[in-house]
């Protein structure tokens, strides 16, 4: 039988002090929301259900790379059973396992859940709560045992008695396997007769407890996966988690880190084995790395594609693929659209965008390539530069197969430098150069022999001649 999620994701989180929905907040490069979204479908969930409602358009946003995932908007705030409340229509007469998640519980895993989904099916339960035994109960709803050890209620930290608060250990994840037909056919059943004059979805324990519904609670094995996000701290918290966990498969698959405290992946990130990432390495979005790389330290890549053997150091790099064997930085800026093709070099000081830098290519010191199309072989000397914007226009300039540009050349975009060609140091190229010719743009150098010491002794007298005058 299918399997639905509902993520409820409404709220504002107040304690987060910020202009933004909680769940739109980053955890290693991804919304808050998006976590338990991909749990939710490595766990088998076929619909995914977003209760959205504060930020509701930035919440959507957030998820706008993610295909199949449906919004329900819940217009006042009146709680957990509420917003469930919300989906009842878009999930009609659904009988299977309808999984709830908050969308500010990132860490849990599609393990996880998918045991949650398994207890509740095995054994008809009309409910099964996912439990967990933080460190600090403070600010969670609690779980009340019978003496049988049977789940009897939840108790909100703020509807609990002193003596509660002091002895109830055991906590509600906000994670929840519930039976979908029963679910909506009782969730009325909820009241508001709280402190907070709230529809808590956690009184459906009590309900199906008094109607003789089979509910139960499953503790985790790992209370690290429930950790709730409602602030910057926690924020932080979860993501020295996920951090950890990423890190430690990583290494797991042969990967090496000096130090994997510092260094920072995102879940859809791949790395090749013995490829080594230095201190300071954040790789983001879809980057892949292949074997035997260097990366780092300082070096933040985002969306690249590494092949094989590359070196990257102290390096700032987006939307770009690299091919095997290339060399890059220390201190180089690649931005969208380039591709620095095998065994290409790309120095220190150097932006690249959108460009091809063709194989064995060099681009060694502090020069700006830009919608270009390179050639293999060419070598471009230091301090030179495409001058490719007209301040309306972007104009291309494309250099051939083993090209010589000197040092402190200015391409002006549009411009074709052939084959084989030899641009001299300093010229401001503006005219295509045919392939296999010298290209030089500069004055004449002249040359006054003797001057250079006539000018000093010159100057050196008119000192002495001061000197004298003030010493008078
Ligand atoms: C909730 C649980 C508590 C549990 C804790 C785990 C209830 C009543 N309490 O408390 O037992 O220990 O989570 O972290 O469920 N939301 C909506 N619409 C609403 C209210 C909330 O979508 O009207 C969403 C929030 O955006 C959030 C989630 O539901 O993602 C949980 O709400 P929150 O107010 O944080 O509940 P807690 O007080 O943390
Ligand atoms: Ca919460």
């Amino acid at each position: 039988m299918p399997i639905n999620a509902i993520i409820l994701a409404a709220g504002e989180g107040t304690r987060m002090k910020s202009s933004h929905p909680k769940v739109v907040h980053k955890l290693l490069g991804k919304p808050l929301i998006w976590w338990p979204v991909h749990a939710a479908r490595e766990a088998g969930a076929e619909r995914i259900i977003v209760v959205v409602g504060h930020g509701a358009d930035e919440v959507r946003a957030a998820l706008a790379d993610e295909a199949g995932i449906e919004f329900v908007e819940q217009t006042e705030r009146l709680g957990t059973g509420h917003a469930v409340k919300c989906v009842r229509d878009a999930i009609g007469g659904f009988q299977g396992p309808t999984v709830v998640l908050y969308g500010d519980t990132p860490l849990v895993t599609a393990k996880t859940i998918a045991k949650l989904i398994d207890e509740t099916r095995t054994n008809h339960n009309a409910c099964t709560v996912l439990t967990f035994e933080p460190d600090d109960p403070t600010g969670y709803g609690r779980i009340v045992r019978s003496e049988d050890g049977a789940l009897e209620a939840i108790v909100e930290h703020k509807d609990c008695t002193p003596e509660q608060r002091e002895e109830l250990w055991e906590c509600n994840s906000g994670i929840y396997c519930f039976c979908g037909r029963r679910l909506s056919e009782n969730l009325d059943k909820i009241q508001a007769n709280n402190v907070q004059h709230e529809y808590y979805l956690t009184d459906m324990v009590g309900i199906y407890q008094e109607m003789g519904e089979p509910v139960a609670g499953l503790l985790a094995e790992d209370a690290n996966e429930l950790l709730g996000v409602n602030s910057r701290v926690q924020l932080a918290q979860a993501t020295y988690v996920m951090q950890d966990r990423i890190n430690a498969r990583l290494m797991d698959a042969g990967v090496t880190m000096l130090d994997p405290a510092l260094v920072w992946v995102g879940p859809e990130v791949t790395v090749g084995r013995d490829t080594e990432l230095l201190p300071m390495t954040m790789l983001w979005g879809k980057t892949s790395i292949g074997e035997d790389c260097m990366i780092g330290p300082n070096t933040r890549l985002t969306d690249v594609t590494v092949a094989d053997g590359a070196s990257i150091e102290e390096t700032v790099g987006y939307s770009t693929v690299i091919d095997e064997g290339v060399t890059v930085g220390p201190r180089a800026y690649l931005r969208p659209g380039t591709h620095l093709c095998a065994r290409a070099h790309v120095g220190t000081h150097v932006e690249i965008k959108n460009s091809t830098i063709g194989e064995g290519s060099k681009v060694p010191h502090l020069s700006y390539i830009g919608d270009t199309e390179m050639g293999s072989g060419v070598n471009i000397g230091a301090g030179s530069i495409t001058c490719n914007y007209d301040g309306v226009f972007k104009h291309r300039t494309t250099i051939g197969n083993d090209v010589f540009v000197g040092s402190d050349t200015m391409m002006v975009a549009p411009v074709e430098i052939g084959d084989g060609a030899l641009v001299g140091a300093a010229s401001c190229i503006t005219e295509d150069v045919p392939a296999g010719a010298l290209a030089l743009e500069r004055s004449e150098q002249q040359v006054y022999k003797g001057y250079a010491a006539k000018r000093m002794r010159k100057l050196k007298e008119e000192k002495a001649k001061q000197s004298a005058k003030e010493n008078k």
